[in-house]
């Protein structure tokens, strides 16, 4: 290096110039990093995962069939605007293609959302217990995290709304939620989005929303119709069983759909992604079977595990949220113990702030009578033979 272009320390930024190893921006280190459902345990060799609210009925064949004849595509960069996708998601729903953001699972799009809009000091309010991936989003970009108390495990807007003030920039809620499965109807929705000043952007994270047939639901999308300010997500994760080829949608308001497009990596989502996007939008079969099977197992799993004097949150999901007792021998983390050693794999939520809860995935009829039997043994077991 010649002398005339040596680095000059005292004009570098101060992180440049301490000589330490680099440093990570204020608070990313302050972030507990999401922890997955496990999806195993120790000597167990065939697991029932039962931990990551995965649809049990794997996928649509059709969805199958258009991944594998991509196989020799495999070289090649998607398209990154994700045309033919876009255009098959405006079609069946019937919005215009052009508000609408695609994203390496919904998740990605929270990240987007929140690198758009938050900075230092800025806030994002939220449920006591929501999804864990709001609040990481959130703090990856200096932005505080304001969580509202939800009695009996519920959103409740009065207090969702007491939590904005000036610098909330973000509101998210998960409808249904994850990990209550408890969901907020269409009135209260629309209350939510009218109580919120006009530059705040209102989420619905529509992760489950398949699933929840109640008459008096929205997934959000005819309110974001004419709205400014609410953006609903979607995921290919849940009902479609598409987990792996991680592909999330959102529906937002045209000038947030731009500012995202312009920060959003340029090859977020891929072309098996699409190809089996497009084919699970178009297999109604599989879709109904989906909602079918948790229309029969969530009802029963929820009647039987009451039926072992637990107490169970009703859920519009595709699993349920339970509480144990107390009282050692009976508590949730033993429970999870129990049933892990016969290879049952539930989500502990500790991390949630629900200690004495486990969340369960609605399974296959075996996955479920097999829960209700373990956890009848659990039950009722002398402690003192655990
Ligand atoms: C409430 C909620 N939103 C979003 C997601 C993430 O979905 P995706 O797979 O699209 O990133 C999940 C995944 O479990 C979820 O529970």
């Amino acid at each position: 290096m010649s002398s005339t272009s040596t680095l000059n320390l005292d004009k570098l930024a101060p992180w440049a110039t301490d000589r330490g190893p680099p440093a990570p921006r204020p608070g990313i280190l302050d972030i507990s990093p999401y922890v997955p459902g496990k999806a195993g345990a120790p000597g167990i060799t065939a697991p029932i995962k039962l931990s990551a609210n995965e649809n049990i009925l794997g996928c649509s064949p059709a969805a199958k069939a258009a991944f594998a004849a991509v196989v020799g595509d495999l070289n090649l960069y998607p398209d990154g605007r994700g045309t033919a996708l876009r255009e098959c998601l405006a079609s069946h729903y019937g919005v215009e293609g052009e508000r609408l953001i695609l994203g390496c699972g919904s998740d990605e799009i929270f990240a987007l959302l929140a690198q758009v809009f938050l900075g230092a000091g800025d806030n994002i309010v939220q449920g006591e217990f929501g999804f864990g991936a709001y609040a990481i989003a959130a703090q990856a970009n200096e932005a505080r995290v304001k969580r509202a108390r939800e009695p009996n495990y519920r959103i409740d807007v009065d207090l969702l709304l007491a939590e904005v003030d000036e610098r909330t920039r973000l509101v998210f809620i998960a409808n249904p939620a994850n990990p209550t499965g408890t969901y907020l109807c269409a009135e209260e929705v629309r209350r939510l989005h009218a109580g919120l000043p006009p530059g705040v952007v209102l989420v619905l994270d529509g992760a489950y929303a398949e699933f929840n047939r109640n008459p008096d639901f929205t997934d959000g999308l005819d309110l974001a119709r004419d709205a400014d300010n609410i953006v609903v997500t979607h995921t290919f994760s849940k009902l479609h069983g598409l987990a792996a080829l991680r592909l999330g949608w959102a529906y937002a308001p045209a000038a947030i759909s731009d500012a995202v497009n312009r920060i959003r990596p340029p090859f977020n989502t891929s072309i098996p992604g699409h190809a089996a996007a497009i084919a699970a939008l178009g297999d109604e079969d599989f879709q109904a079977r989906s909602i079918a099977h948790m229309e029969t197992w969530r009802p029963w799993l929820a009647q039987q595990l009451g039926g072992l004097g637990l107490e169970v949150t009703p859920s519009a999901a595709n699993f349920l949220l339970v509480e144990f007792p107390r009282a050692p021998g009976r508590t949730a983390g033993e429970a999870e113990a129990f049933l892990a050693a016969r290879g049952l794999i539930v989500r502990g939520v500790g991390g949630y702030g629900l200690p004495h809860h486990l969340r369960i995935t609605i399974g296959l009829e075996e996955h479920n009578r097999a829960v209700i039997d373990a956890l009848a043994a659990f039950m009722s077991a002398d402690d003192a033979g655990r």
